[in-house]
């Protein structure tokens, strides 16, 4: 075992988006020694493709914003699904999240006198969005992995963790390995904070790069905690569609905002039809739903698209607030977007769903392992506003680092280890270069993400979402005989042969919970259960957990809002 001498620290974050970052800076702040693995390098994150903006009411620009409307519209937005507490806080602490990012050296867009610019999205009442032209996220994530180097986190890149370590029911530390040796890592931690962002991989249509496997959905289920809401799957209506290639890449919501018009192959300006007074500002279930029906009633783009266009808009104006998309489209389909429409299509983009935490501070139902960021639940209900997960990532980001720095002095002994959960580990990674032939993970991958985008897609049935839990038993049989040739050294397929568990496991959960919930809400709609009921389900949330070996999905009540916040929606 002397390869594998634990690494310790205090705090171990998982993940290195926003929510990772904002976690790990919060621990190492209160002086907590913190480490910080992210599977890819950092600054790559799927934060950077929340680019318009960051949601905040700080009435720059409509003074009669504040954080009861925002917090209304987030409710409203996530059909009420949402956990209240948490959409409050967020609510009250996004916009000193905000400015503490600006005090870090955040260069936002300013209004005339001085102030940050905020623009229009879907679903918010004012313009509430704080930007930097179409490349919010990025500024933030470059804001933050400043502030955290120069803080001494300590950054562990190119490194994946597969299993979480447990001792006596307590999370305890990590176990991984680095990508390019292939060589295995070892982590020993008082706690540790998941943020590993989202799923998008199991579908074929994402915003997502090849990071997003669901790993800390899987750590945390396979840790024994609770996941929640998990059929709810956002789908951002606009991604790209031409060429194949870039096929689901995403155009910002800021064209939108900024006044680019949808319109189908008639040259109708549909949402008209669909949501008459905010039209392309409608919540991104909606527009999803609205595209997705014009083009399978015929009225769609040549490559099955409908047309995004902002050609009346001064060019100039573009170019100054849209950059990112100018120069996406232009080198990348060879449209110049000052003159001619886009064409876009919904591209899945976000999982609502997650590990459930405590509001305060981001504890799981395991001890020592929390979470934050879009990895965990309840905070996006059914449908999530875009820019709220910027905020979410910096709020919860912030409590779950805090909530790890608590738990981990609370419990200062050493934590326990035991070698055989790790070699246990190793022998599961290893086991695929034994066979001598078997299945491709690239083949697996292919079957499960046509599977997730035709059958647990945008638009849901019953029989077709049994069909997809039935057909992914089949992927799982598949997944148990994977063949990877070569070696440990630098092998994508070897990396993938592990992320399709996670993603197996994951899958079904999405499609089980979708099965359960017999009605539409959100992101969530069934073509078997049209309505959305306002009696039993909304007062419902799923939940999925392993027992005794098993995944078993069910139900639990919410927790009933106090009369102060049940009054804004009066
Ligand atoms: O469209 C966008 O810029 C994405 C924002 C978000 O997902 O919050």
């Amino acid at each position: 075992m002397s390869d594998y001498d634990p690494i310790d620290f205090d705090v171990l974050v998982v993940g290195a988006g926003g929510a990772g970052l904002r976690a790990a800076i919060e621990a190492s702040a209160r002086g907590l020694k913190t480490g910080l693995v992210c599977k890819s390098l950092l600054g790559k994150a799927h934060t950077v493709m929340a680019e318009g903006g960051v949601a905040a009411a700080l009435a720059n620009v409509d003074k009669d914003d504040n954080w009861q409307v925002h917090f209304r519209d987030t409710m409203l937005g996530g059909k009420m699904m949402n956990n209240w507490r948490m959409a409050m806080l967020h609510a009250k602490e996004a916009p000193e999240a905000v400015y503490e990012l600006e005090r870090w050296g955040a260069a936002f867009d300013r209004t005339e006198d001085g102030r940050i610019l905020q623009r229009a999205f879907g679903g918010h009442k004012y313009k509430r969005l704080a930007h930097v032209g179409d490349r919010t996220g990025l500024e933030m994530i470059r804001t933050l992995q400043d502030r955290g180097v120069h803080q001494g986190i300590e950054v562990f890149m190119e490194c994946t963790i597969t299993h979480l370590l447990t001792d006596d029911g307590r999370v305890t530390g990590a176990f991984g390995y680095w990508r390019e040796s292939g060589r295995f890592i070892v982590f020993r931690a008082r706690a540790v904070v998941l943020a590993t962002g989202g799923i998008g991989k199991m579908y074929r249509i994402t915003s997502n790069s090849w990071e997003y496997t669901a790993d800390g959905h899987a750590l945390a289920y396979q840790a024994g905690a609770e996941l929640i809401d998990m059929e709810f799957v956002q789908f951002h209506p606009t991604g790209m569609v031409w060429p194949p290639g870039v096929r689901g890449i995403l155009v910002t919501e800021a064209v939108r905002g900024e006044g680019g018009l949808l319109r189908n192959s008639l040259n109708e300006r549909f949402m008209q039809k669909y949501d008459p007074e905010r039209l392309e500002l409608s919540t991104r279930d909606l527009v999803s739903k609205s595209i997705y029906r014009e083009v399978q009633e015929g009225r769609g783009t040549p490559h099955g698209g409908v047309w995004l266009d902002v050609s009346h808009l001064p060019a100039d104006q573009v170019i100054k607030k849209l950059p990112s998309m100018y120069h996406q489209f232009k080198d990348l389909a060879d449209v110049d977007i000052t003159r001619s429409p886009m064409e876009v299509g919904p591209t899945m983009h976000y999982v609502m769903g997650g590990i459930q935490v405590d509001a305060e501070t981001g504890a799981s139902t395991v001890p020592g392992l929390l979470a934050a960021g879009e990895c965990a639940g309840g905070m996006h209900g059914a449908n999530r506003l875009g820019g709220n997960s910027l905020s979410d990532l910096l709020v919860f980001g912030k409590r779950a680092g805090a909530g790890a720095a608590e738990f981990a002095r609370a419990n200062s002994g050493k934590a326990g280890f035991d070698p055989e959960q790790v070699r246990k580990a190793e022998r599961e990674l290893l086991s695929v270069f034994e066979a001598a032939q078997g299945e491709s993970p690239y083949d697996v991958q292919m079957t499960l993400q046509e599977l997730m985008q035709n059958n647990v897609g945008i638009i849901r049935e019953g029989s077709r979402l049994q069909l997809a839990i039935d057909e992914l038993k089949k992927l799982r049989a598949r997944a148990a005989h994977l063949c990877v040739e070569g070696s440990r050294l630098y092998n994508p397929g070897w990396h993938l042969g592990w992320d399709l568990r996670n993603m197996l496991t994951i899958a079904e959960i999405v499609a089980r919970c979708a099965l359960q919930r017999e009605e539409s809400r959100g992101a969530h709609t069934r073509l078997d259960f049209e309505n959305t009921d306002k009696t039993k389900w909304e007062k419902l949330t799923s939940f999925a957990r392993k027992r005794d070996g098993q995944l078993e999905i069910g139900t639990s009540s919410k927790g009933e809002m106090p009369p102060e916040l049940k009054s804004l929606f009066a």
